[in-house]
C-alpha cells in the first residue's frame, strides 16, 4: 500500500511539473494584454465549452487536462451538477405549464445528464487523448455508468406528476439491452421510449439527429417541455459536449 502511494505521488507530481512546463512555453496574456494564469486560461475555455462557443473540439488542450480532472473532482461540479437540475425544475414551473392530458412529455439526453461518464474519462486522461468509439462503446456495453444523483431525484420528480419521460440519446442501437440494464440497475424505471441512434440517424449530426427526434415526437402529438435543446438542462459536464 504505502509502494502504491508513493508510485501514485511519483506519478502525480511528475504529471503537474509536465503540464507547467508546457504552460510556460505558452504566452501568458491575453491579446489585450490581461495576466492570465493556468487555471484561469483552462477555467475560461471549460466556460466557453459549456456555452458552445467552442465546438467540435477532439481533444482537450494538454494543460488543461489536470484541471478538467480537478474539476469533476470538485465540489463545484457537484454544485454545477445541482444548480442545472435547480433551473430545470424552475424551468418546468415557470416556463412550460402542463396540461395534465397524458401528453406533456420530458426529454433527458442519456450521457452526462442521467448517467455519468466521468469514470470512463478519468482512465483516458480526461478528455486529452482523442475519443476511440470501440473503447468508450465497450465501457458503455458493461453497463457500470453511476447515476447523476440530483437527475435521478429530478427523474423520478417527473414520473410523479405524470409526465411522460422520452430517453433520447446518441448512443447506437446496439448498446440499447446494455443502456436499459445500466438505468435500471442505478435507479431510473418507468420511462415511455428510448430513442437511439439507429443505422439512418448515424449520419447526421448529434445536433441534427436530436432536433429530428424532438420533431417527431411533437409531430406525433407531444409536448416536449424541455430537455434536449434546455441549456440548463444539458451538458453538466463539458464531457457531454463531445460528439458520442
Ligand atoms: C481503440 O480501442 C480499442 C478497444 O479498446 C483498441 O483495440 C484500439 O486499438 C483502440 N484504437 C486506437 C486507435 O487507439
Amino acid at each position: 500500500m504505502g509502494r502504491l502511494l508513493s508510485f501514485l505521488l511519483c506519478f502525480s507530481s511528475f504529471f503537474i511539473s509536465a503540464t507547467l512546463a508546457d504552460w510556460n512555453i505558452l504566452n501568458q496574456r491575453t491579446k489585450s494584454g490581461l495576466k492570465i494564469t493556468l487555471k484561469s486560461y483552462c477555467e475560461s475555455w471549460r466556460i466557453n465549452v459549456e456555452l458552445h462557443n467552442i465546438q467540435d473540439f477532439t481533444v482537450v488542450p494538454e494543460e488543461c487536462v489536470s484541471y478538467i480532472g480537478k474539476y469533476v473532482a470538485s465540489s463545484q461540479y457537484q454544485v454545477d451538477s445541482e444548480r442545472a437540475i435547480e433551473e430545470c425544475r424552475l424551468y418546468l414551473t415557470t416556463s412550460c405549464p402542463l396540461k395534465k392530458d397524458g401528453r406533456d412529455a420530458w426529454l433527458f439526453d442519456i450521457d452526462d445528464t442521467l448517467l455519468s461518464t466521468v469514470p470512463y474519462f478519468k482512465k483516458h486522461h480526461f478528455g486529452g487523448e482523442k475519443l476511440n468509439l470501440t473503447s468508450l462503446e465497450g465501457w458503455m456495453s458493461r453497463g457500470k455508468a453511476p447515476a447523476l444523483e440530483h437527475s435521478l431525484k429530478f427523474f423520478d420528480e417527473l414520473k410523479s406528476t405524470g409526465v411522460q419521460i422520452f430517453l433520447v440519446s446518441s448512443r447506437r442501437e446496439h448498446l440499447r439491452s446494455a443502456t436499459i440494464d445500466n438505468l435500471v440497475d442505478v435507479g431510473y424505471h418507468g420511462w415511455t421510449r428510448l430513442i437511439l441512434r439507429g443505422p439512418d440517424d448515424e449520419l447526421n449530426e448529434v445536433k441534427q439527429y436530436k432536433a429530428n427526434v424532438r420533431k417527431q415526437l411533437i409531430s406525433n402529438g407531444l409536448k416536449p417541455g424541455t430537455g434536449i435543446g434546455h441549456p440548463g438542462c444539458i451538458d453538466v459536464s463539458i464531457l457531454a459536449a463531445r460528439s458520442t
